[in-house]
């Protein structure tokens, strides 16, 4: 059919002249709505348009972060039908569901196995966090008006009959789950309490084993970026962080050191490993909370955290981790659907749930306004907890890792992500001799600010060479790298030598670094590939100066320890202004 000869040519002109007014009032609209004034933009995997602000610029979280968002119909209030209802038989059958023992009942199989948490836990816990976010908010009313009158300690003496039966359900609930939290306070309102006016702070989990890379990390903090921010250091037990370490810590203006052992019942949680860090976030004395770990070094003061427009929106600042491993660790989708009836709209972009990495979140830097995500952080703990822990968390992901987020899924509180994935920074290059069986010759030259050839040196016990060919310019080696919402370098974890898992491993030069997204991890090596030339970026001058002094921290550090190694090895590599990544050329006359 040829419709567009019938059509008179006067039509054809009013209609050609109406499609041109629509399209400039799109553009006029997508720019007014997506472009921000900027014209640095980018479409993002959800195939949205996303502007990269400037500093100091308006811009939309939305572009800049992930902000995991609950649908309300999904979020249930607890009603006046719902206290009504627990005096029937019905009602006390879903107080008997919710909190009895998560433990599977003694069987032929096991009755030698104490412990086991039934295979349905995670789910039925998810259902009791979510009825107790719903009754604490509740019932926080008559606790503040106790409270006002200094009477809060009746809590759960003297209810007025009306609420009676639903302030008997909480204190069940808070027995049930929160054991850790009743052997110091009366509820949980009462810890919620102690937050108050407490101000914001850093807080640091440190044993002996760690304790040379936070001595660095707190001479960063307070004498490279100047922050200013109190810093609590929790540790497990005495002989969990020597005297001497104490104190030298202490020695700091602001910085204090507490066994968590003290301030809360370890019988019940049995410290170890990563399951410290929830519950000092859960004890601190802080109520908006910077937790880091003590191999991550910043390249701002921490405090422009506080500032991120995800945080002022959500009360969360979390991070990404690297790309790495689609497919591995099982279908954790399907796992997430096992024990979440509904979820925020977040998870279904994660990559995850698009098979695309086993590995979401990185913990090295977690910032929490307590505030605001107290039952959040209650939820936390409760995966972090013993039995939890040991039978699905830590078996399901890599450590803490996850489960901040996890748990805000559970218990429904919005958290946000700064969008971009964990990066690398480093070298340009994967030359930077790093293995014992380099020759020391190589080494000094690299000290001395030559650039490396290829040496691939012959490794004596397997008779190999230890590396691939070539130096490999396609790429950035080095320490894993973290971005603010403008998608600049804010903060770097895993130390400051190329590899912190082998002995004698020299300092990095921090002169380039790429995203995530513009390269493939060669996890092996800690390189990301670059996918497309030009996807190496340099460092700003002002970020390699910083970093250097970073270096030089933990070379004072080093030499505090007085071990020969350290001394013999970890020279400092030469600051060169002109040693960068050439504007990210990703060329041969880097490195
Ligand atoms: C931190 O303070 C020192 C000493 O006052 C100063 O030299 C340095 O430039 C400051 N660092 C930053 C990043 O402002």
């Amino acid at each position: 059919m040829q419709i567009g000869s019938a059509i008179p040519s006067s039509l054809r002109r009013a209609q050609a002249l109406r499609i041109i007014a629509i399209l400039a009032v799109f553009f006029v609209l997508a720019s007014v709505s997506r472009y921000h004034g900027s014209f640095d933009f980018s479409i993002d995997e959800d195939g949205q348009v996303q502007s990269v602000p400037h500093e100091g610029a308006e811009h939309d979280i939305y572009y800049t972060h992930h902000i995991a968002t609950f649908d309300p119909k999904d979020i249930k209030p607890w009603t006046k039908g719902d206290t009504a209802a627990l005096r029937t038989p019905e009602g006390q059958r879903v107080v008997q569901y919710l909190t009895e023992s998560p433990f599977q009942p003694p069987s032929a199989e096991n009755e030698n196995k104490n412990w086991i948490l039934k295979d349905n836990h995670f789910l039925t816990l998810t259902k009791r966090l979510r009825v107790f976010r719903a009754l604490w908010h509740a019932m926080k009313a008559y606790y503040d008006q106790l409270s006002q009158e200094g009477q809060q300690d009746q809590f759960y003496n003297a209810p007025p009959s009306e609420i009676a039966p639903a302030i008997e359900f909480l204190q069940k609930l808070e027995q049930a789950t929160f054991p850790w939290v009743l052997s110091r306070h009366k509820t949980t309102f009462d810890l919620f309490q102690t937050y108050k006016d407490g101000g914001r702070g850093i807080v640091m989990c440190v044993g002996n084993y760690h304790a040379k890379f936070a001595r660095t990390a707190i001479k960063v903090l307070r004498e490279v970026v100047n922050s200013t921010l109190p810093v609590e250091i929790y540790y497990t037990g005495h002989y969990d962080l020597t005297p001497e370490n104490r104190a030298w810590f202490e020695k700091y203006e602001n910085v204090r050191t507490i066994d968590i052992t003290t301030v809360i019942d370890n019988e019940l949680i049995r410290l170890g490993g990563w399951a410290i860090k929830p519950f000092a976030l859960l004890i601190s004395k802080f109520s908006e909370v910077i937790l880091m770990d003590s191999d991550a070094y910043f390249l701002e003061p921490p405090e422009v955290l506080f500032e991120d427009g995800g945080y002022k929106e959500v009360g969360t600042v979390f991070f990404y981790d690297r790309t790495l491993f689609p497919g591995a660790g099982g279908d954790k989708k399907v796992w997430m659907e096992s024990f979440l009836p509904s979820m925020s709209n977040h998870p279904s972009k994660t990559r995850w749930f698009n098979r695309q990495g086993d590995h979401e979140m990185e913990s090295g830097v977690v910032v929490l306004d307590k505030t605001r995500h107290f039952l959040g952080l209650l939820a936390i703990c409760k995966i972090n907890d013993l039995h939890e822990r040991d039978q699905v968390t830590y078996r399901k992901t890599w450590g803490d890792k996850e489960s901040f987020w996890i748990a805000l899924e559970m218990i429904q509180e919005r958290y946000s992500f700064i969008r971009y994935r964990g990066g690398v920074i480093g070298n340009v290059g994967d030359a930077i001799p790093y293995k014992k069986v380099l020759p020391q010759e190589e080494i000094d030259r690299y000290l001395q600010g030559e650039s490396l050839t290829v040496t691939n040196p012959i490794d004596p016990q397997t008779n190999q060479q230890t590396r691939r060919d070539g130096v490999n310019m396609d790429r950035v080696c080095g320490n894993q790298l973290h971005f603010n919402y403008r998608g600049q370098p804010l903060w770097w974890n895993s130390g400051v030598v190329r590899d912190k898992f082998t002995s004698k491993s020299p300092y990095l030069k921090y002169t380039a670094y790429m995203k995530d997204e513009d390269g493939a991890w060669d996890f092996g090596d800690s390189c990301i590939v670059q996918k497309n030339p030009g996807a190496i970026m340099e460092v700003e001058w002002s970020q390699r100066q910083i970093a250097f002094k970073v270096i030089q921290a933990d070379r004072e550090v080093a030499l505090e320890y007085n071990q020969p190694d350290f001394k013999e090895i970890l020279e400092i590599p030469k600051l060169i202004k002109s040693e960068g990544a050439k504007g990210g050329n990703g060329n041969s006359e880097a490195v």
